[in-house]
């Protein structure tokens, strides 16, 4: 083997070594893409329910809550493009997702038990506050 040809073979070892658990060609969505297509169309799903009634319209709800505590863990990690690690290493950027992952589970178990008050309190108390604490720390102005 020509010694050009053993240089390009260890660096296409080392790119392999170095490469991330899962092929990922695209970035993924930013904080911003997380916001506007997951957290917000799913908790206002939560804040909006009213006169609950059928199966499917609480099946919808939990739908709505597992989806914001699978995009807790993505904010968690300062989105999946990785422009807030910084931030995510923050005690309180962590603290805020904890709150809005913790009132997503309130909110499961208030819909587990088919309880519309319960629903109610858990998205107003719990749900709201962590997204203005957050935006207020972190919004870009
Ligand atoms: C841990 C921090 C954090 C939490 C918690 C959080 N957000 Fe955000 N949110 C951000 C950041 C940072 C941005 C700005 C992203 C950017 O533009 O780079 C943002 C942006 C947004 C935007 C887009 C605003 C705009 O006009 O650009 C919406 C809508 C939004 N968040 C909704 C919510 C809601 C609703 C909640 C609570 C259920 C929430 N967010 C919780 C950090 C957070």
């Amino acid at each position: 083997m020509k010694p050009i040809r053993c240089t390009l073979a260890l660096a296409g070892i080392a790119m392999t070594l170095a490469a991330p658990a899962w092929p990922q060609a695209e970035p993924g969505l930013n904080m911003r893409e997380i916001m506007l297509s997951i957290i917000a169309p799913m908790t206002n799903k939560i804040w909006a329910a009213s006169d609950i009634q059928t199966d499917s319209q609480w099946l919808e709800l939990e739908q709505a809550a597992m989806t914001v505590l699978a995009a807790g863990t993505l904010i968690g990690q300062g989105g999946p493009d990785g422009v807030y690690a910084t931030q995510a290493k923050n005690e309180d950027w962590q603290a805020f997702t904890a709150e809005m992952m913790h009132a997503a589970r309130s909110a499961l178990s208030a819909i587990a038990n088919h309880d519309e008050e319960a629903l109610f309190n858990a998205g107003n108390d719990e749900l709201y506050p962590p997204c203005e604490n957050c935006h207020q720390a972190y919004l870009p102005r």
